[in-house]
């Protein structure tokens, strides 16, 4: 059972942010982060709404924080508790993944010399996901006196020192506080509004504080020693996305709520977690780290994932962190969507309807490129616009142009390979004819236009480019573009066919809508012929990564060991072009989605020539998992088994030293697969998915259940 807990028993301030994004809650509609009730110096507490952007200069859009509804502060006679302050005699934190609950004890010494047991605990509810409960109590060890409890929601809130919100309203309403805002460039209103109720103690007082921004309920309650009084607040949240009337919402739901009572809704939420885990766990017997490394790792999905709402999408960071804006990725698609697809396919189907709706922006953004079909953005926000900002800024300060929101164009094959994948594997045909068709279709339309004939050397190219591994910019033929556009073409062409047994009317529409004439269909079976695809110069079984890789220059990475960062920062952005180092797999990435193309001899070959020039533990995050999962299926399980506790302890033990700025959200997604896929070595068959496991030395069992066409199918391996 332990397994179920990520606990932390002493305080360290210099892991502030980091153990605030491990300790991030949420229900797929809001994440907060897991700063402390009350604050601390240095604390980047956040709540971010799914959809919620608001526009900024330079960097077009981001998820903007909203109004903390963790304010919530504990005077013990007049001096208020916190962290830094007093004694803290003992301390711990803990999350409860069966039930995403966090909680947080401590035996504390006030400044006065006042000794107190306070136990912080609090939830977002899946039951309810407007609903979020804060329950404090405090229990008097020798105290005699007063206790205060302070509990708001704060305006006082910005994305890394900008800030989004205008004020529109505040106040209290039958015990109510609230706080109504709206974003300064979006103009989308939300609001928040709290209840506050003691039990225990004595001589209970309440009061309102109308504090600019920060309406505040007050209760006071006398203790003695050995008596506890218990505090709980409950809170609504509401934008304008949700409802025309997020301030009626709130203070409706909060009545609702607060009828109800904390433990009544603890309740509900606890077994609306239940049913998730029902359908998503996955159990590693004999190996403690693994088995809790991957249930966190889809706690934290399941807390990212959009439940009710098909206009929005997991980001690269989630909910947890300010972290790439909340902006969606391929880290989505290719990492993050198949445990979905295969154990909650609602959810996948929300997250492929985002793509559905942002179409129009992909569009924009073929046409702006000069291209036909859609053209899925980089990075993604609320419209499916380009939202990949074009400058950041390095480690050492210098400006850096960021070239992927204009040449990485993989993603648009990575959309398309997913809605298919998601349609395998459900069988969802309405989906497919309604959405996914349309999609692949379109996204097939682009790459068509985007492949340009080489008369001179008989065939097409894509050219200028960047691939998986983005070490190498503005690249000719990189082969995992190439072949998943060709792939998409391919499957374009299957779907048109299949869609026309289907539903002769829908494929009418999209034949017309998207102008799929004989002659261009006659094109893509030309650029799926012609399309170059780079292999090694002597021919042989090593695909080239891209044009002229082969001939750049060798690189041992032993040589450069022991090191503390990625081999860019080593080599320089310029300097690590000119090497066969990659920053993350590419070649094998495409052999890993294209698997049931490729035979084995392909697989190795390219796995021994790639993985060694592989930047595994300082390149990106999305490798090591992916590189696990192709290790296993080969059945290279000790080294699969290595990468796999490399991706696993990426933010439970902040190995990049970048987790205080949000969860790798593909590192969790590539955990899955590489335990499911990997370990286990699920395919895909006629019959539904089989296992041909490969588990780790010490691994007794590994359990986990998938759905398969409407059936679910029990692993016990
Ligand atoms: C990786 C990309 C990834 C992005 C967001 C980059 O460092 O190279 O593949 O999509 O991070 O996680």
């Amino acid at each position: 059972m332990h397994n179920w807990h990520v606990t932390e028993t002493t305080f360290d301030p210099q892991t502030l942010n980091h153990k605030e994004t491990v300790f991030t809650i949420g229900n797929g509609y809001l994440g907060t982060r897991g700063a402390f009730e009350g604050g601390y110096p240095g604390e980047r507490a956040s709540t971010l709404v799914h959809g919620l952007f608001d526009d900024v200069p330079l960097v077009h859009t981001e998820l903007v924080n909203v109004p903390n509804w963790l304010d919530f502060t504990v005077f013990i006679a007049g001096e208020r508790f916190r962290m830094d302050r007093g004694t803290v005699l003992d301390y711990r934190r803990d999350l409860d993944l069966r039930t995403g609950v966090l909680t947080r004890t401590v035996r504390w010494q006030s400044p006065a010399g006042h000794t107190l047991d306070l136990a912080f605990e609090r939830f977002a509810s899946l039951a309810a996901e407007h609903v979020l409960g804060i329950r404090c109590r405090v229990t008097s060890v020798d105290f005699s006196g007063m206790v205060e409890f302070r509990a708001g929601v704060s305006g006082h809130v910005d994305n890394d020192g900008l800030r989004h919100w205008e004020w529109l309203d505040q106040g209290a309403i039958e015990g109510y506080a609230y706080l109504e805002v709206r974003t300064r460039a979006t103009h989308l209103d939300l609001c928040e509004a709290c209840h506050l109720t003691l039990s225990g103690g004595t001589e209970t007082v309440h009061t309102f504080q109308d504090c600019p921004w920060s309406p505040t309920l007050i209760a006071c309650a006398t203790l003695h020693p050995g008596e506890t009084v218990t505090a709980d607040k409950l809170v609504t949240i509401f934008s304008a996305r949700d409802t025309a009337e997020p301030r009626e919402a709130a203070l409706h739901s909060l009545a609702d709520a607060t009828a109800q009572g904390y433990d009544a809704l603890r309740v509900a939420s606890d077994a609306a977690w239940a049913a998730e885990w029902e359908a998503s766990n996955v159990t590693i017997e004999g190996d403690d780290e693994a088995d809790l490394a991957l249930r966190y790792s889809l706690f934290q999905l399941l807390i990212a994932a959009p439940r009710h709402d098909d206009r929005v999408s997991i980001a690269a960071k989630s909910l947890s962190g300010l972290g790439y804006r909340g902006h969606v990725f391929w880290d989505t698609e290719t990492f993050v969507l198949p445990f979905f697809s295969y154990t909650r396919s609602e959810i996948a189907r929300n997250m492929l309807l985002y793509r559905y709706h942002t179409l129009a922006g992909a569009r924009r953004k073929a046409q702006e490129n000069g291209c036909e079909g859609a053209m899925y953005a980089w990075e993604s926000a609320a419209t499916g616009d380009e939202t990949t900002p074009r400058w950041g800024i390095a480690a050492d300060g210098e400006l850096v142009r960021i070239w992927c929101g204009e040449i990485e164009l993989h993603i648009t094959a990575d959309v398309a390979y997913a809605v298919h994948q998601y349609w395998r594997v459900t069988g969802d045909d309405a989906f497919m004819r309604d959405y996914g068709a349309e999609i692949i279709l379109d996204t097939a339309r682009f790459w068509a236009s985007r492949a340009e004939w080489r008369g001179e050397r008989d065939r097409y190219e894509i050219n200028d480019v960047i691939g998986p591994d983005e070490y190498h910019d503005h690249v000719d033929n990189n082969v995992y573009t190439n072949r998943m556009a060709c792939w998409n073409l391919e499957t374009a062409l299957e779907l048109l066919a299949w869609l026309r047994q289907e539903s002769a009317e829908k494929a009418g529409d999209l034949e017309e809508q998207l102008d799929l004439t004989d002659e261009r269909l006659a094109h893509w079976r030309d650029v799926i012929a012609r399309l170059y695809i780079p292999h090694a110069p002597e021919g042989g079984l090593l695909l080239e990564q891209f044009e002229g890789f082969f001939a750049l220059k060798d690189i041992s990475l032993a040589d450069y060991e022991p090191r503390d960062r990625s081999m860019q920062s080593l080599l320089g952005i310029e300097g690590v072009q000119e090497y066969q180092v990659l920053k993350q797999p590419d070649v094998l990435m495409l052999l890993y989605l294209l698997a049931e193309h490729y035979d084995e001899e392909t697989i190795t070959a390219n796995w021994d020539y790639y993985t060694p020039r592989t930047d595994l533990t300082y390149g990106s995050s999305l490798g090591p998992a992916i590189q696990a999962a192709l290790a296993a299926q080969q059945g290279r399980v000790e080294e699969a088994y290595r990468y796999f506790l490399l991706a696993g302890r990426t933010d439970l033990q902040d190995a990049r030293g970048n987790t205080g700025e949000g969860i790798h959200a593909a590192t969790l997604g590539g955990l899955w697969q590489a335990a499911v896929f990997g370990f286990g070595g699920i395919r895909l068959t006629d019959e539904g998915p089989v296992a041909n496991p490969r588990l780790p030395a010490g691994w007794k069992r590994l359990k986990f259940r998938l759905q398969y066409r409407g059936r679910w199918y029990d692993f016990d391996l």
